[in-house]
């Protein structure tokens, strides 16, 4: 194996996470550090690693975009008969993992993901540029097909047949889910590899959330 310089090494120093200062609900936390992101001015600070397994427990991993958060849990959108979606279909466990590099954060979330509410859906899409509506339309997301030419035929033939005026409806094959977490992973890096991870995890889900140091 060929090992990478060692300069690609960084010294964590920018902050610290101490109990005392972790409050009791873990999305204030997360929704500070997420401001915290989008203040620094990080590109696309809503950007997270999507982990699920299929069937036989093998992992696969995506980037995709939150597009919202409350106390069920946190939302994103894609295609439901994509890879990811095939695997929530056998597999609802699922991890989610943000990395906000210039900050020395990363945040880890594991739950169960549900189908949101197909009105959810609408209204999101709806909310959406018409371009990413009918792309949306166009794609058969993680289907093999043999170039770019089908896409941008599909694309045309629905950019001739809708606009704002005569909207496209929400594909049955596209929504948004919902991932209700079981847990969550503050992790702050610190000097000398001795960085702070608080565990937020509960019984329940009216339980109260009991808060862990892990060991770095
Ligand atoms: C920054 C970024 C944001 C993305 N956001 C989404 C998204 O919100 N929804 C989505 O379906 N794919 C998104 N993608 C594409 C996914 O990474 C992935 O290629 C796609 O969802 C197919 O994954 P799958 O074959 O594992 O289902 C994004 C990719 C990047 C790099």
């Amino acid at each position: 194996m060929s090992l990478l310089s060692g300069n690609l090494r960084e010294e964590y120093a920018r902050g610290r996470l101490l109990e005392a200062d972790a409050p009791a609900d873990p999305y204030a936390l997360f929704a500070t550090w997420l401001a915290g992101a989008v203040e620094a001015g990080l590109r696309e600070p809503n950007a997270f690693t999507l982990a699920t397994a299929d069937a036989q427990g093998r992992p696969s991993a995506r980037v995709l975009l939150l597009k919202g958060f409350d106390a069920r849990g946190f939302s994103f959108f894609t295609n439901y008969a994509s890879r990811k979606g095939q695997e929530l279909a056998v597999n609802p466990w699922a991890a989610l993992c943000f990395w906000w590099g210039a900050l020395e954060r990363q945040v880890r979330i594991e739950g169960q993901v549900l189908r949101l509410p197909a009105e959810e859906s609408d209204a999101y899409y709806q909310s959406r540029p018409l371009g990413a509506r009918l792309g949306a339309h166009v794609s058969r997301q993680s289907q093999v097909i043999p170039g770019r030419a089908p896409l941008e035929e599909r694309l045309a033939a629905l950019q001739a047949e809708y606009d704002e005026q005569h909207p496209p409806q929400r594909p049955e094959g596209w929504g948004g889910y919902l991932l209700a977490p079981a847990c969550f992973e503050f992790w702050q890096g610190g000097p000398h590899r001795l960085h702070d991870r608080l565990r937020y995890s509960r019984g329940g889900e009216s339980a109260p959330w009991r808060i862990e140091r892990l060991s770095p």
